[in-house]
């Protein structure tokens, strides 16, 4: 069983990362776009569809999941398991922010700039890298 929450939990995990590393460069096209225009229309429909049907429900799944492997395994006890649980903690409000610029652009009211969306487009690539780390290699 805990093999079977695992595999859920790898494949909720990838579907986050994807929109999470799909929807900040969308803003930076988006960025781009004449407000009003068709193609900035568009865009609103992607990051809206992207968010909803994606990138929420992954994230729901992937924490759900990975809690119960917390407690199955016995991991809150182990350093690797705190220090990955503030970088998703982090990585959670990364999304919440995210979804917030969706709103913004949603109601034409994007304030930030194209090379704001591409530094913080790094941001989730950073932290899924370490979380990796800390997971498989469990350093400590
Ligand atoms: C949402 C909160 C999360 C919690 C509570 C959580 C917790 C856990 C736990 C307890 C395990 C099992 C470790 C083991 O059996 O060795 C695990 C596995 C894993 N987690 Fe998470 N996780 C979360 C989010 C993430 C995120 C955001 C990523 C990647 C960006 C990630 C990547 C992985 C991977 C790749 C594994 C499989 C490791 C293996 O093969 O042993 N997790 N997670």
């Amino acid at each position: 069983m805990y093999e079977w929450i695992k595999a859920l939990h790898v494949i909720a995990v990838i579907s986050w990362m994807a929109g999470m590393l799909y929807l900040p460069r969308l803003f930076v096209y988006h960025c781009e776009a004449e407000i009003g225009s068709k193609q900035s229309e568009t865009f609103k429909v992607m990051e809206r569809r992207l968010l909803r049907a994606i990138i929420d429900p992954a994230m729901v799944v992937a924490w759900l999941a990975g809690l119960w492997l917390v407690w199955q395994g016995g991991w809150y006890v182990s350093g690797w398991f705190h220090v990955k649980f503030v970088l998703v903690l982090i990585m959670s409000g990364v999304h919440g922010f995210l979804a917030g610029r969706v709103r913004d652009f949603a109601n034409d009211k994007n304030t930030r700039s194209q090379k704001f969306y591409r530094i913080i487009n790094e941001l989730p690539t950073i932290l899924m890298i370490a979380i990796v780390i800390l997971v498989i290699v469990k350093p400590f």
